[in-house]
C-alpha cells in the first residue's frame, strides 16, 4: 500500500453531487476489471463491449495494460512491485472515471489476488460499484493464440518473468463473473458482462 507522502493538503468537496451526474448521463458508473493472462480475451471483450455500450447510448471508456503502460505507466515493468504500483494507480484511475458516472472498462493482466482486491476495496470506500470479471483461459489456449508473440519469446527465454510461464497468476476466488473464453465465442462474453451490468442496475441512472 502506498503512502501518504505529502502533508498539509485538504479535501476539496465539489457541488456537482453523484446523483446530478447520474441523471445527466442516464447511468451509475462502475468499474469492470477484467482480470486474465496475457492473450486471454480481456482487452477484445472490453473493445467490443464498449462499442456496443455506446451503441446503446451509455458512456463507456476502457484503460487497457498496454497503452496504459506507454503513458501514465511508462516508469514500471514487470517486477511484483511495479506490477502492484501499475494496479494501485490503475484502480485509483477507475474509481475516478467511474465516480464520475462512467462505464469503466480496464484490462490489465493484474495476476495478484491482494492488488487486485485493494482496488476492490478503493471502490467500497468510495461506494462505486467494482464487477470483477475473471477471464478464464487455460494456458494453452493462450499460449496458442500468442497474438503478440510473446509466449514464444517468453518460452525461448527473451522475456524473463513472464506471467503463467516463470511469473505467477493467482486465479480470484469471488469474481462477480467468469468468463471462460476457450468456450464462449467474443457477442456471449461481452452479453455476459452486459446481462451482468443490467442485473445490477448499473445501465440506468436510479
Ligand atoms: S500487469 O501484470 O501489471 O497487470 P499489464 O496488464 O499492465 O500487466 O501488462 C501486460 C501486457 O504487457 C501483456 O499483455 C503483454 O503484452 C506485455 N508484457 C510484456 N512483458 C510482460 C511480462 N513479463 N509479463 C506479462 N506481460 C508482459
Amino acid at each position: 500500500m502506498a503512502e501518504q507522502v505529502a502533508t498539509n493538503i485538504t479535501w476539496h468537496d465539489g457541488t456537482v453531487t453523484r446523483d446530478e451526474r447520474k441523471a445527466v448521463l442516464k447511468q451509475k458508473g462502475c468499474t469492470v476489471w477484467f482480470t486474465g493472462l496475457s492473450g486471454s480475451g480481456k482487452s477484445t471483450i472490453a473493445v467490443a463491449l464498449e462499442q456496443v455500450l455506446f451503441q446503446r447510448g451509455h458512456v463507456a471508456y476502457r484503460l487497457d495494460g498496454d497503452n496504459v503502460r506507454m503513458g501514465l505507466n511508462k516508469n514500471l515493468g514487470f517486477s511484483a512491485e511495479d506490477r502492484a504500483e501499475n494496479i494501485r494507480r490503475i484502480g485509483e484511475v477507475c474509481k475516478l472515471f467511474a465516480d464520475s458516472c462512467v462505464i469503466t472498462l480496464s484490462s490489465f493482466i493484474s495476476p495478484y489476488r491482494e492488488d487486485r482486491d485493494q482496488a476492490r476495496s478503493l471502490h467500497a470506500d468510495g461506494d462505486i460499484d467494482f464487477i470483477e470479471c475473471y477471464v478464464e483461459c487455460p494456458l494453452e489456449v493462450a499460449e496458442e493464440r500468442d497474438p503478440k508473440g510473446l509466449y514464444k519469446k517468453a518460452r525461448a527465454g527473451e522475456i524473463k518473468g513472464f506471467t503463467g510461464i516463470d511469473d505467477p497468476y493467482e486465479e480470484p476466488e469471488s469474481a462477480e463473473l467468469v468468463i471462460n473464453t476457450a468456450e464462449c465465442s467474443l457477442e456471449e462474453s461481452v452479453q455476459a458482462v452486459l446481462d451482468c451490468l443490467e442485473a445490477r442496475g448499473l445501465l440506468k441512472a436510479d
